[in-house]
């Protein structure tokens, strides 16, 4: 079969661990070169390395502007343009309710999840819009689709990805730039060091766990030409949990509140 992205160019932010290392090795398995951007250099360099010709790391914090416009600079000068920027450098923020919490990382978090985000989606644009066009990938979460109070910031800085992909996608249309969201939710990473079992088996109608590929496969759908008519959407990559709770699940919620104890959600 054809490579998917034979001749073209994607840069990944947060490409050195979890999801971003499965989506730069997807985008080497159809044919892509790809530059690695992240803070942590160390990993990135090493998967660089391991991949061979096709990847390349630029060490970026994408909270910084200049940072990232001199990201998108080394990806045109060293690979010879750009066609594909994947925003999906991210942290999470402080778990603690509102009253506790003293908000001082908001700053940080909306920095790296929106300001990141904002300054990849221009920087790349500028370089798309007089060279035919470009796709944009920006992660959002499944947090910001959801209701829910914690992690307050993080959620925040989510749902303010998602409005500004919209207006960047109805911005960027007529420069055929096309801008679209991956909502991931329960992937076992650095960001989720927290048991997921249990939270999947209450709340996640698909009884799998979710992998970086999964979400992965949903990046490189929109990246590419198969999703030539979707602008400004948010695809969920979340086994449903943004759908809603299973038939299983609501009765054992059910249970729970009679005070009847445990039961099976599968
Ligand atoms: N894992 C999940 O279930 C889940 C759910 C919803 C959304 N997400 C989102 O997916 C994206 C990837 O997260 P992950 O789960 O792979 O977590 P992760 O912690 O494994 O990976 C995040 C990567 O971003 C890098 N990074 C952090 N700050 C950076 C900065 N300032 N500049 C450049 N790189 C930076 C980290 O070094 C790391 O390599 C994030 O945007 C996260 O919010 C993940």
């Amino acid at each position: 079969m054809d490579q998917e992205f034979a001749g073209k160019v994607a840069i990944v932010t947060g490409g050195s661990g979890g999801i971003g290392r499965a989506i730069v090795e997807r985008f080497v398995e159809q044919g892509a070169t790809v530059v690695i951007a992240d803070v942590d250099a160390e990993r990135g360099e090493e998967l660089a390395t391991s991949l061979g010709g096709p990847a390349a790391f630029r060490r970026t914090d994408v909270a910084d502007p200049d940072d990232v416009q001199a990201l998108v600079d080394f990806a045109v000068d060293r690979c010879g343009g750009l066609h594909v920027m994947v925003n999906n450098a991210g942290v999470s923020s402080s778990f603690r309710r509102l009253l506790d919490n003293d908000l001082r990382d908001a700053q940080r978090v909306m920095g790296v999840n929106l300001f990141g985000v904002m300054y990849g989606c221009r920087s790349a644009a500028l370089h798309m819009a007089g060279h035919g066009g470009g796709s944009i990938v920006n992660t959002t979460s499944m947090g910001a689709l959801t209701g829910g109070s914690s992690p307050i910031v993080y959620r925040t800085s989510k749902a303010a990805v998602i409005q500004f992909n919209r207006s960047a996608a109805c911005d960027l249309a007529e420069y055929g730039i096309r801008v679209n969201c991956v909502a991931p939710g329960h992937i076992s990473t650095g960001i989720t060091n927290y048991d997921l079992e249990p939270v999947i088996r209450l709340s996640q109608p698909l009884q799998r766990q979710g992998t970086g590929a999964d979400v992965a496969d949903a990046v490189l759908f929109l990246a590419g030409d198969r999703s030539a008519q979707i602008t400004g959407v948010v695809l969920p990559v979340d086994g449903g949990t943004t759908a809603g709770p299973s038939f299983a699940q609501t009765q054992l919620l059910l249970a729970q509140a009679r005070g009847e104890g445990g039961g099976d959600a599968g």
